[in-house]
């Protein structure tokens, strides 16, 4: 099962992620990186430009979960953007080696397969961070999406156009389709870590965590992989049935075991 932590907020929860990926780094550095857009992950990445020190990061590749689909690159909104402005450049990462998928309407058909390969070439992910959608998506898998899908267009719910409509001017303005990792990319990964902070998050992480395995909560592909570590904050661990087992697992650890 997953190792769940709840963390008492969301920079706590930056720190101890951005350590294991020191660590992981550490040991191996062209390690690859799987990195998430949206406010959820910003904590890691802060941590991440804090805490790397001297560490050599100019090996390690990336690759994004997702893009939005006919946005220019050039907008500010674009993932290729988030990343660059988020990642990239306050972390210190090698841009050559960073990947988001492609969105741009006249590749579409063939970007998939070519972000597929890319990330195949690569090695795979070691490490992959994830949030959460408040309908359980995670990348853009919104509810429906098969485990076994890999990078491939999504149309977008109006649920998720409209939490992502504070990003823009306006709703009409959200796109309406994405480019994204596929449920069955994302499972390849070696190592996924999941955040998600806030009670907006409380009931999306409850049903993946402990629910049914089921398309309609995407995000519950988790339970099928081997090694998960999901970090929350209280108000996103209201709605677990088994947060004290979470914490006495966690605080009962040993200390050679690492997250
Ligand atoms: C977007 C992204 C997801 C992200 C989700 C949650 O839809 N495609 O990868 O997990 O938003 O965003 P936030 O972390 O801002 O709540």
């Amino acid at each position: 099962m997953a190792e769940v932590v709840i963390v008492e907020n969301a920079q706590a929860a930056g720190d101890l992620v951005a350590d294991a990926i020191l660590r992981l780094i550490g040991t191996k550095p062209d390690a690859v990186l799987g990195l998430a857009t949206g406010s959820t992950p910003l904590p890691v990445y802060r941590a991440l430009a804090e805490r790397r020190g001297d560490t050599d990061l100019s090996r390690v590749s990336g690759f994004a979960l997702d893009e939005y689909v006919g946005l220019p690159i050039s907008h500010p909104e674009s993932y290729r953007s988030v990343i660059t402005r988020e990642v990239v450049e306050p972390v210190g990462l090698t841009p050559e080696r960073i990947h988001v998928p492609v969105g741009a309407e006249e590749t579409i058909r063939h970007a998939g397969a070519d972000y597929e390969a890319a990330i195949n070439a690569a090695g795979g992910v070691d490490i992959q961070i994830l949030g959460i959608g408040t309908d359980g998506h995670i990348g853009f898998n919104e509810p429906g999406s098969s485990f076994a899908s890999l990078t491939r267009i999504k149309t977008l719910t109006r649920q998720t156009r409209a939490d992502n409509a504070r990003f823009f001017d306006s709703l009409d303005q959200v796109p309406t389709h994405s480019i994204t990792q596929g449920l069955g990319t994302i499972l390849r990964a070696r190592h996924l870590v999941l955040l998600a902070f806030g009670a907006g998050k409380a009931k999306a992480i409850a049903e993946a965590l402990e629910g049914p395995v089921s398309a309609n909560m995407p995000a519950s592909a988790i339970q099928l992989h081997p090694h998960v570590t999901v970090v929350i904050d209280e108000a996103a661990a209201t709605e677990l049935a088994h947060a004290d087992y979470y914490r006495d697992s966690y605080e009962n650890k040993p200390a050679w075991q690492t997250i």
